[in-house]
């Protein structure tokens, strides 16, 4: 694939002090990650009231649990692709870049990025819901469920439906996007509230939007530029390129 980068871009990218990369799960879709929505997306097959609630998991704990372990074991067989990686190039090899993603696969930290702002959670933490220990990977079961020494039990940290986003995560992020120069919007439909806000505080405070995405969004309209294609091979062609 070969990219045609205008001036315009490449003038604001070399002249850029302060980035933020905003992820969804398209970023994640060339390592074997289905994303949400699209042709093979999860809720296409499955009901996201169903599990991603705290309801369901009260009324249903093993299976939510399940569910969560077997996308878990489905991550951990992924790799970063060359997305994640160019970005943790690119911010450890410059100052102010963060990353703000919707994704709960740690790709991102695996690939070498070091601040994440992880807006609806991640997978690999877990919590007690009744005295907030937190767990990393290594729940003990009993009877099959997931329960902390105090008795109660305990969930991925991850953000579900009707649920407020972390509070100090978010409040990081939406500064990052207020001090960004150029805000890149990376593999997401840009629909899901208050998430898809990053996009809007970045534009409103005078940033350069760039997006990547396979496909055109809602985002498209309110962006400078879009970048038509896989975020695996746009994005390195990008900084390739300046
Ligand atoms: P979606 O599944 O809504 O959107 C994925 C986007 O990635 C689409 O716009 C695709 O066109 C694009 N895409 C697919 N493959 C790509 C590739 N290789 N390169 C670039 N783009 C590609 O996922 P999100 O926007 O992340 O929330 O969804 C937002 C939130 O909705 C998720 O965080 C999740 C979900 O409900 C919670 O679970 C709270």
């Amino acid at each position: 694939m070969n990219l045609l980068i205008d001036d315009k871009t490449k003038q604001v990218l070399k002249n850029a002090n302060s980035l933020v990369f905003f992820t969804g799960a398209g970023i994640s879709a060339e390592s074997g990650i289905p994303t949400f929505r699209g042709m093979d997306g999860i809720w296409n097959k499955l009901k996201p009231e169903e599990l991603a609630n705290f309801n369901a998991f009260l009324k249903n704990p093993k299976l939510v649990w399940e569910w969560y372990q077997h996308r878990k074991e489905i991550i951990h067989k992924c790799q970063p692709n060359s997305a994640h990686k160019i970005i943790a190039d690119v911010q450890n090899n410059f100052e102010k870049v963060s990353v703000v993603t919707q994704n709960i696969d740690n790709l991102h930290r695996r690939a070498g990025s070091k601040k994440v702002y992880e807006l609806h959670g991640n997978i690999e933490r877990n919590y007690c819901i009744d005295c907030k220990k937190e767990y990393g990977d290594n729940v003990p079961l009993k009877d099959g469920l997931p329960k902390c020494d105090c008795g109660g039990l305990v969930r991925p940290d991850v953000v579900w439906f009707g649920e407020y986003l972390p509070q100090d995560v978010y409040t990081s992020a939406e500064k990052a996007a207020e001090e960004s120069d150029v805000l890149f919007i990376v593999g997401t439909t840009g629909i899901v509230y208050p998430a898809a806000s990053i996009i809007y505080i970045a534009k409103n405070n005078g940033a350069y939007l760039i997006e990547v995405n396979i496909e055109e969004t809602e985002v498209s309209k309110s962006v400078n530029k879009s970048f038509f294609g896989k975020a695996g091979e746009v994005l390195p062609q990008i900084f390739n390129e300046i």
